[in-house]
């Protein structure tokens, strides 16, 4: 392991009934509280007249952003920022996945920012104070409910970066899997390519002597790998939402990177890609990270061969280290095709037109990944092998 120091302080609030923890932890932070939400979802399944019965109970001045897109736009943070601004809001209330979450961090930042929101995104600037937040997670995918990222498009530019603070973390997360009861079969999916991808993405490091973090990764990736084709079958079924849920968070609250930086190349190529196409994130990621996959097999293929044997019960019996991880791989990309995950650029309508302008973008901040350092010429192979 590398030498680390850990710090997560989010309040983890889990389970059912726990929507009436609002009543404790709002009125820490103030009166006036803005709720940020998507597009509607929440006044489908009930959820927003919950939140602001509850909040009106309490006497808090409500205020609403509503129309977060699906990967979020400056353009929304920045209306949300001015209305923080201008109502002297004191907290910031997310309710949805993890757009919504996202977006409200921008908002958090923004609102004590007199510059240009972008430039945190940019690393222009640097946030020194943030209106706290708190969540109501409503899909279970980002891990943005437990850590302190967040990732915003900027829509006139066709840029979609990843950026964060020590001060972007939640104050309290409120997950109840009946909540996400009513995702749709197809960002259910996403989720858990999601938080799969996730786990992938911190699975594939340099440091040495790692046998705790690796058998956590592994033990996660198991429980999703066994409960996703039972969710499938039966979307509403509590048991199986309240694993998958967990699960999401804990992919990505970084619980599993402690001792070494995860790869993340992938990522960074698929937001690439849903800048210019505005793909869903893990529609994107299904595609893409089989191929990162079988580009860096000859970096390390014990790695590989150890994630195919004891995550996807290859048998490793009269097998090179490359067979057993590419079979791995075989097998991977046959369970995300079986519970309805993309496997290819054209499943997007998305041909080879654009991929220098992806490349480009996605060598902003020079030679990426920490697993293997990927320059343009690897970044097109990995995008020709994904049409
Ligand atoms: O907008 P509404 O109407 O709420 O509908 C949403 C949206 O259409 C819907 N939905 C959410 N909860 C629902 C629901 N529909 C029915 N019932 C519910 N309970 O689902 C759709 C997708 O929502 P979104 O928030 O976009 O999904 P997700 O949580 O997957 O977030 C994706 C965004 O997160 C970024 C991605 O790039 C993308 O922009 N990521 C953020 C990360 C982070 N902050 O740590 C890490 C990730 O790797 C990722 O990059
Ligand atoms: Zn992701």
């Amino acid at each position: 392991m590398n030498a680390f120091s850990f710090y997560n302080p989010v309040k983890l609030i889990f389970g059912k009934g726990q929507l009436e923890a609002l009543k404790n932890e709002v009125p820490n932070y103030g009166k006036k509280v803005l709720v940020v939400y998507g597009g509607g979802s929440i006044k489908k399944n009930g959820l927003y007249d919950e939140v602001m019965a509850t909040l009106n109970d309490m006497g808090v001045e409500i205020h609403e952003l509503s129309g977060v897109e699906p990967n979020p736009r400056l353009s929304t943070a920045k209306r949300g920022i001015e209305i923080c601004k201008k109502e002297n809001i004191d907290m910031l209330l997310a309710v949805g996945g993890g757009s919504v979450i996202d977006c409200t961090k921008l908002i958090a930042a923004g609102a004590k920012y007199d510059g240009d929101a972008w430039d945190f995104v940019t690393r222009k600037a640097t946030p020194e104070e943030v209106l706290p937040f708190g969540t109501v997670l409503t899909l279970a995918a980002t891990g943005s409910e437990m850590n302190a990222g967040s990732v915003i498009t900027n829509e006139e530019t066709e840029e979609k970066y990843g950026w964060g603070s020590p001060l972007t973390f939640p104050k309290f997360s409120i997950l109840d899997p009946t909540y996400t009861k009513s995702v749709p079969r197809d960002h259910t999916v996403y989720g858990v390519v999601d938080m799969m991808s996730h786990m992938f993405e911190q699975y594939y490091h340099n440091a040495t002597n790692t046998p705790v973090q690796d058998q956590m990764i592994e033990g996660v990736l198991r429980a999703v790998i066994e409960t996703a084709p039972k969710l499938m079958e039966d979307l509403e079924s509590y048991e199986h939402r309240e694993t998958i849920l967990f699960a999401g968070t804990m992919g990505l609250n970084n619980f599993l990177q402690m001792g070494y930086n995860g790869d993340w190349a992938s990522h960074n190529i698929e937001h690439a890609v849903s800048a210019i196409y505005d793909i869903p994130h893990a529609g994107g990621l299904a595609i893409l990270f089989p191929q990162w996959m079988r580009h860096n097999v000859p970096v390390n293929p014990a790695r590989f061969a150890q994630m195919a044997t004891r995550v996807f019960g290859v048998d490793p019996s009269n097998k090179s280290e490359e067979q057993i991880a590419n079979e791995g791989i075989d097998r991977l990309v046959e369970f995300w095709t079986s519970i309805g995950a993309p496997s290819s650029l054209k499943d997007y309508d998305i041909d080879d037109s654009r991929f220098s302008d992806i490349v480009d973008k996605t060598l902003v901040y020079g030679e990426f990944g920490n697993f293997n350092k990927l320059n343009g010429e690897d970044v097109e192979k990995i995008l020709q092998a994904s049409l």
